[in-house]
């Protein structure tokens, strides 16, 4: 089997033949070949093409686009089509259809729309990767998979009835062995909760009053992350053994957070995920101001993007990912779709690089004369045009851009149980697991920081020279251990929330930091949800320095650490919010001048290099290159040499 450059980064393209007339397909591959694209993905909603009617499948059409392509010299990724089960098997299974939490099925018409615990459903997506592993598998030019689209994208993670509900009982069954162990752990006492019969648990859906009980609802996450994790590891087992010697992957997408994903990417090769900037500026950034998203509205905000780049070269321990999608003019999904600035679809290829991707997929190559997408772009207008995008590719040389290692010093701790606990109960309306996280990830990349974001248990492969844990609120025995071991060795600095529940969601009977109490040397005296008119005022114990907090302070008794930081007003007056045991620093309070204040100086401890980069402006260091970007559309000057607007330089 041949395969992709190995040294340099690839460019490929998302293509549809099935879209556009076939005496059309050549002319598209000769221009994608022209450009210097080296592969195409394909055929990840093509199910009804491939197999019309059940049973009945027409490979021809597929068939001859793969020989078109490979003609041109390129190479081919295919999909098994699992996101868009046809119609005719919708009608023939209805039930696997997935609910929605208002407790409506699903109908057929888009995409996604099935239940990942359905058995009935599993064993159609056996059938059909199997039909096309067999058909492409030893295919000499077909380099790679991925499986279905986009896992958990758009809300279908979770279904709340038929299958998911069946089988949620027998799930939790095998997990507490005992319903006493359920009852506990849930805190059923409260709100006379207590199950007696595995038949009697639902979904935490359509609760009267308020929310449903937290810990079921973490347990259901959990549950959908399992099934999600099954329903994928059936299609690798059929390619593994199909298609040896071709690589596994899957299109994860922007700030995944439905399932765990460091347990559903565990079996693929690589991960690849979808790089979409300016949607995702629209879309998820609700904490950012009205003024930066403007500023950005057209490059995207650098951090938000290049957090996601670390997460995936995280989620298998720094290994090269993918961008299976990369956004290569305006989106459709986001509430507003500007137009990228001229620049842009360049610098978020060499950003991908930088930060260890080895290929960026360009979505899509011709846009869509159909259906949902008709107001998304591609590389060639509808019409056959050169977009935008198509001159920037054209003008970049992936050559350039060597695959070397990306060694960062620094680890962020991330989780999924964290996440889905801190936002199950958040406290705090404009508040959230990634707004927190984030305020930490962007104060160290504005110091010029590279950093890892790994799992905690992955701190026994690699050593730091600092760990942050902006927001670790779910403590296990296991992280806890790993944590003490850790600190013995390597400075750690704590966000607020750390360590308020246990893996059943509930607060210990110790309270906070009950697992980790020796390592801070502290206890939780208070937390203070704060509305957007309140604001606390922090100051330095040595420096006199004031910081200004905003949603979300807590304030600690300190045992054997030392307070660093106090609150100077309110009720918390006096008590520290800033404290420190040997290396071990927490942080209480969401400050943005506060953290990065704290994070300068354990970095400076660490003796890792800081800069004070302008707005807009990052640093990325790949192998001994790094990657001066400029995210503004203005020039910047930073240490006496001048950035153009919406570019990127390389400095040996
Ligand atoms: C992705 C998806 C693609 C397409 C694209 C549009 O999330 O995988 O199929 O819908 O968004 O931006």
């Amino acid at each position: 089997m041949s395969t992709l450059n190995n040294d340099t980064l690839n460019i490929g393209v998302c293509d549809y033949p099935e879209h556009v007339p076939q005496n059309e397909w050549g002319v598209h591959a000769e221009q994608q070949r022209a450009l210097g694209l080296t592969y195409v993905r394909l055929a990840e909603f093509s199910w009804a093409k491939i197999e019309p009617k059940d049973g009945v499948f027409d490979w021809q059409w597929l068939d001859e686009a793969v020989a078109t392509y490979v003609a041109k010299g390129l190479k081919i990724v295919m999909c098994t089509p699992t996101a868009t089960p046809p119609a005719w098997l919708v009608k023939k299974f209805p039930h696997i259809l997935a609910v929605d939490a208002q407790g409506q099925t699903m109908r057929f018409g888009s995409r996604r729309h099935y239940d990942h615990a359905s058995e009935t459903y599993r064993k159609e997506c056996k059938r059909i990767t199997t039909e096309i592993a067999k058909r492409y598998g030893q295919h000499a030019d077909v380099i790679g998979w991925q499986t279905d689209n986009e896992l958990g994208h758009e809300g279908t993670a979770v279904s709340y009835g038929g299958a998911s509900a069946e089988r949620f009982p027998k799930w939790l069954e095998a997990r507490y062995q005992t319903l006493e162990a359920l009852n506990e752990a849930w805190g059923c006492a409260f709100w006379s909760q207590d199950y007696s019969d595995w038949s009697q648990i639902c979904p935490p859906n359509l609760t009267a009053v308020r929310q449903p009980n937290p810990s079921q609802a973490l347990d259901y996450q959990r549950f959908c992350s399992d099934m999600i994790d099954e329903f994928q590891q059936l299609q690798i087992e059929v390619l593994r053994a199909l298609s040896p010697d071709r690589f596994i992957t899957h299109n994860f997408v922007i700030f995944a957070q439905e399932f765990d994903l460091y347990k559903v990417a565990k079996n693929l090769d690589f991960v690849a995920w979808d790089s979409y900037p300016i949607g995702m500026l629209e879309f998820f950034a609700t904490w950012e101001s009205e003024e930066t998203k403007t500023e950005f509205a057209r490059t995207g905000h650098p951090d938000l993007v290049s957090f996601n780049h670390d997460l995936y070269r995280g989620i298998k321990g720094g290994k090269d990912f993918w961008i299976m999608e990369q956004q290569c003019g305006h989106a459709n999904w986001a509430q507003y779709n500007p137009l990228p600035a001229k620049g842009a679809v360049q610098l978020w290829t060499a950003q991908a690089w930088a930060h260890g991707a080895s290929c960026v997929t360009y979505f899509r190559w011709r846009a869509s004369h159909m259906a949902q997408e008709i107001m998304h772009s591609g590389l060639l207008q509808q019409d056959g045009r050169a977009d935008r995008g198509y001159q920037e590719v054209k003008d970049f040389d992936p050559s350039q851009f060597a695959l070397e290692k990306v060694d960062a010093k620094v680890a962020l701790l991330h989780d999924y149980n964290s996440l889905w606990a801190y936002n199950l109960q958040p406290h705090n309306k404009d508040l959230n697991y990634w707004h927190q996280f984030m305020m930490f990830y962007s104060a160290l990349r504005e110091l010029g920081v590279d950093v890892d974001i790994i799992h905690p248990e992955q701190l026994t492969d690699k050593q730091y020279a600092l760990v942050v844990a902006p927001a670790l609120t779910l403590m296990t025995d296991k992280t806890a251990s790993i944590l003490n071991l850790c600190a013995k060795s390597c400075p750690i600095v704590f966000g607020p929330r750390t360590a308020f529940r246990h893996d059943s969601g509930r607060v210990a009977n110790k309270g906070q930091f009950e697992f980790i109490e020796e390592l801070v040397g502290i206890k939780l005296a208070n937390f203070d949800s704060l509305r957007p008119t309140l604001e606390q005022t922090i100051r330095c114990t040595n420096h006199n320095t004031d910081f200004t907090a905003k949603l979300w302070c807590e304030s600690y008794e300190v045992n054997s650490a030392v307070a660093t930081h106090t609150y100077t007003h309110g009720p918390m007056a006096g008590l520290a919010a800033v404290t420190q045991k040997d290396k071990v620093s927490v942080i209480g309070a969401l400050s943005t001048g506060l953290i990065s204040s704290v994070l300068m100086e354990a970095l400076r401890g660490a003796g890792i290099e800081t800069y004070r980069l302008p707005k807009g402006l990052r640093l990325s260091k790949r192998g001994n290159t790094t990657l001066v970007q400029n995210f503004n559309q203005q020039a910047v000057e930073w240490q006496g040499v001048t950035y153009p607007g919406v570019s990127f330089t390389t400095l040996e």
